[in-house]
């Protein structure tokens, strides 16, 4: 069958469905183009997609063909599951494999905005470092803290895990339970995001949400970019009303050198690294294949979302 994959993949995955398929892999470092993906459109049979990758109702229209669709992710927002779900194509994505490695991040994130790691650096390299200073960089505890977990799921509750080892008290905030997410942000040391992308948590940290956190913490997003209000985390930065933030993911995605929100004070800021280890990425691939054979083969992908 005609499978299109947007990107190299890291590993040998693509080799074995290379192996059962006629595959073309993009070979750029930027995606597929609108037009590029439209136009393999008609003779697609599957496709593996990146979370840059829209693959939304007007793409699987024009794809009567596409059996099945498997997303290098665990995150599906960019693939509109309805559509999908209307022609019973199987969506398949990438969870559990990049659990642990993504709540890693989150806590050095934590660490590295609350301890001033990029500036101790940046210090460092410029040359300035010219004794033991009482002062110097003085950043806040992550041990003894009190952490919020916006979202529950696997890897919020993964980073909870590795925070009892900090001493931590964890406070969490889910649609299936935990505290409310006014009392999480009036309470939490360091709020940390993990919710997955939906109509309901895009802007969920806006002014308001901000303007409730302690002026001593800090903001920490590993999920997804929308669900931070970049300019509102710009104006609370700006304005002192929070101690700093650090991203993995933004809004928009990738964010531009020029862009506002990097004039920001206290702000650290990386380009979505969440599951960027090489075990984890090759995982992924495996898992990514793993769902597309089997959806070609009309078999239960062993991870779907729909
Ligand atoms: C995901 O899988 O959704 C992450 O954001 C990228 O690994």
């Amino acid at each position: 069958m005609k499978v299109f994959v947007t990107r190299r993949l890291p590993g040998g995955a693509l080799d074995r469905l290379a192996a059962e398929h006629e595959v073309e892999v993009w070979p750029e470092q930027l995606p597929p183009g609108r037009q590029e993906l439209l136009a393999r459109a008609p003779e697609l049979e599957g496709l593996l997609s990146l979370l840059t990758d829209p693959v939304d109702a007007e793409l699987i229209g024009a794809a009567p063909r596409l059996r099945a669709i498997s997303n290098y992710a665990v995150g599906v927002d960019n693939v509109d599951l309805e559509a999908a779900a209307d022609r019973g194509i199987p969506v398949g994505n990438t969870p559990d494999v990049l659990t642990d490695t993504t709540a890693d991040l989150a806590v050095a994130l934590m660490l590295g905005i609350s301890r001033h790691l990029v500036e101790g650096d940046a210090y460092v390299r410029r040359g300035e470092w010219r004794t033991w200073e009482t002062g110097l960089l003085l950043g806040h505890d992550l041990h003894g803290a009190t952490v919020g977990i916006v979202g529950f799921g696997r890897i919020g509750r993964a980073v909870g895990r590795r925070l009892e080892g900090f001493g931590c008290e964890i406070l969490h905030t889910s649609s299936s339970g935990g505290v409310a997410l006014g009392e999480l942000l009036d309470r939490s040391d360091f709020v940390s995001v993990h919710s997955p992308l939906t109509a309901e948590t895009r802007g969920l940290i806006g002014d308001e949400a901000l303007a409730r956190m302690k002026p001593t913490a800090y903001l920490v997003n590993t999920a997804r970019g929308p669900i931070v209000d970049s300019e509102a985390l710009g104006r609370a930065l700006h304005a002192g009303r929070i101690a700093g933030a650090a991203l993995d993911v933004t809004d928009p995605e990738p964010l531009p050198g020029g862009h506002p929100l990097l004039e920001a004070p206290n702000l650290l800021v990386l380009p979505h690294l969440g599951s960027a280890t090489q075990a984890t990425r090759a995982r992924m691939a495996d898992m990514a294949v793993d769902n597309l054979l089997a959806g070609l083969a009309g078999e239960p992908m062993p991870h779907s979302v729909t």
